[in-house]
Parts: structure tokens; sequence; C-alpha cells
């Protein structure tokens, strides 16, 4: 399988679809967004390097998150409101609606709250726990609490990995079952497999992407990848 890409102007904006061709098929990878702005991806080969501590990690992490954020928040919903400038009273938007709410799956998707809460001091907060056993790869859940009402809410999922899917995947039914409808998915790494994995399980949600790697080994790490995120970002390894 190869992967490419795809640039089209749309209403000025450079939309970016990836899509992979088997022998057979060519398929457009719908609601898969990379971000290929040369910030993020400096910063990206900055938490690859094994050399890179954890203070600087969690910072580029923190950073990436903020600049991704910046490209999937730019559909909020705005609504005009009366301003009073030092020269005269005008109608100006803001963002309109119940605050956004962002989902850290723990632990390493905490690392990219900050970022986010940058650009919307107001957001609220959620956490989904999940940890992946290292034997199956399969994912579990030990905590999630949303904030209400989540249904009227825009979601941003937040993990800077996404390697088989699983524990995106599982987040996402989450929320989903707790009522949530409007759900973006942001990760900095992800493997093919993962990407596939969440758009088959949810071809709703839209997946805002730093980088797709190359493939996952056999213990489904992903490949140059990271290593372990969580443990980079909490030095806790
Ligand atoms: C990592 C990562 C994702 C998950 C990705 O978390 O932060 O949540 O693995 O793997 P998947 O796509 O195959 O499910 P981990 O389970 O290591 O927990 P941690 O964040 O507490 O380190
Ligand atoms: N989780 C990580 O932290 N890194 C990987 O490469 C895969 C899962």
């Amino acid at each position: 399988m190869t992967y490419g890409k795809e640039i089209a102007t749309i209403y000025g904006r450079v939309e970016i679809k990836f899509w992979h061709r088997t022998t057979q098929t060519e398929e457009k990878m719908e609601n898969v967004f990379v971000m290929e702005h040369p910030l993020i991806q400096h910063k990206i080969s900055q938490i690859r390097d094994i050399n890179t501590g954890t203070n600087e990690f969690r910072k580029c992490i923190e950073e990436i998150a903020m600049l991704m954020g910046y490209e999937a928040l730019r559909d909020l919903p705005l609504k005009d409101v009366e301003v009073e400038t030092p020269i005269e009273t005008c109608m100006s938007p803001r963002i309109a609606g119940k605050k956004l709410a962002v989902v850290p799956i723990l632990r390493a998707g905490l690392g990219m709250v900050n970022g986010i809460l940058a650009l919307v001091p107001s957001a609220k907060v959620g956490h989904i726990g999940l940890y992946r056993d290292p034997e199956t790869h399969e994912p579990h859940e030990y905590y999630c609490k949303l904030p209400e009402p989540i249904e009227q809410r825009t979601i941003i999922v937040l993990d800077p990995m996404l390697a088989t899917g699983g524990s995106g995947s599982q987040a996402v039914r989450f929320i989903k079952e707790h009522g949530g409808r409007n759900i973006k998915f942001m990760c900095i790494i992800a493997a093919p497999e993962g990407v596939e994995r969440m758009r088959k399980d949810h071809p709703d949600v839209q997946i805002y992407v730093g980088h797709i790697d190359r493939c996952l080994n056999e213990n489904a790490y992903i490949c140059p990848g990271v290593g372990d995120a969580g443990d980079r970002i909490f030095g806790t390894k």
C-alpha cells in the first residue's frame, strides 16, 4: 500500500487530503487533515529525537497542539455581538454557543491540553483514562468524566499517538455513548493502521494529524515514531 497527497484550494484555504493506494483501488482519505506547516514538522523532528529530554519534549507537544488547534478550530461557530471601541460601536464576531470541550486520553493526551487552552482558555476539559495492554495491545478504560452538556459542544479528543487506533476509537465511542456528536480527533503521530481504524469505526470524525508514519512494529509501536509518548512527557522511563 502506498500513500500520497492531493492539495486543493478551497475558499482560499489549502486543504490537504491524503489517499492510499492498494493494488486495485485509490481512495481519498476523507476527513483526514495532515498538518504540513513547517513549524509543526520542525517540532515533530524535535520530539522524534532520542536526545530530546522530558522538559523539551513536553514543551514541544504543547506547542504542536496549539499550532494544530489553530487549524482544527477554524470552523468554530461565530456570532456577531455589539462591541464599543474607543471610536464607535460595531458588531463584531465572537465564538458562539456552548464552549469547546477538550478531552485528553490519559496519560499522554494531557500533554496537549494547555496548547488548546492557550487558544480557547474558556474550554471545558473532560478526561478519558485508557491504557493499552502491553500483550494484547487492547485498550482498557479506567476513567471517564466529560463536561455537560456534552451533546451541545464541539469536542476535540487529544492523544499524541494513534497506533493501532484501539484507544482513539474506544475514546470516541465512549463520548458518543455519553451523547457527544460533533467530535474531532487530534493526534501528532499516526500509523496508517490507526488512521484506517478510526476512519472505519468513526467516519463522521475529522482526524487532524501532524504526520502519518510508516508502520507499526511487532509491539504495535509506531515506526519511526517517538517511542512511548506518555513516558517521555512525564519522565517515567
Ligand atoms: C498510548 C498513546 C495512546 C495509545 C495509542 O497510551 O498515548 O493512548 O497508546 O495506541 P493504540 O492506538 O494502539 O491504542 P498508553 O496506553 O501507552 O498509555 P499512557 O498514555 O498512559 O502511556
Ligand atoms: N503508544 C506510544 O506512546 N507510542 C507508540 O508508538 C504507540 C503507542
